[in-house]
């Protein structure tokens, strides 16, 4: 069975991947509404990967015989910006994800929690993932420019496909 400490920091990682979820549907509201719709499409599945981390991590829990503590989600901003500063505001929030999931993971160590150590590693190497996905984003929108429309329109085609 799981213990309280190891507990409270799922709980509290299962709120930050529902956090995420709301912040990127927000952003995909937002990107609809400038008619970017293969940027939106690209956030909504983003919404979609955050609820199945946060799914993961109840189902983790449920199966060492923990309790799961929803928590209240905090509303997101619905302004983000240029295409650039949407994605290094993703960036930014996949980067604090990151130091989320690794204070988690040192919690595991120290409470000797060698089973959250093993199914933490996944997450690990997710968040290597999130945030190359976002600096790749990040970087093309830093070539094109703000100014270059027919190349932001080219870009968020190619988002669009995002399977
Ligand atoms: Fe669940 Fe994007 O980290």
């Amino acid at each position: 069975m799981i213990n309280q400490k190891m507990q409270d920091a799922i709980n509290n990682q299962i709120q930050a991947e529902l956090y995420s979820a709301y912040l990127y549907l927000s952003m995909s509201a937002y990107c609809d509404n400038k008619n970017l719709r293969g940027f939106a499409h690209w956030m909504k599945l983003q919404y979609q990967e955050e609820t199945s981390h946060a799914m993961k991590l109840i189902d983790y829990l449920q199966e060492r015989g923990g309790v799961v503590q929803l928590k209240a989600i905090e509303a997101p901003p619905t302004e983000f910006g240029t295409p650039l500063q949407v994605f290094e505001q993703t960036l930014a929030h996949e980067e604090h994800v990151t130091s989320l999931i690794n204070k988690l993971y040192e919690t595991a160590l120290n409470e000797k929690d060698y089973a959250a150590q093993i199914f933490l590693q996944w997450f690990i190497n997710e968040q290597v993932e999130e945030e190359a996905s976002a600096t790749a984003i990040v970087e093309r929108l830093k070539i094109i420019g703000d100014k270059s429309t027919g190349a932001i329109l080219y870009l968020d085609k190619e988002l669009g496909k995002r399977a």
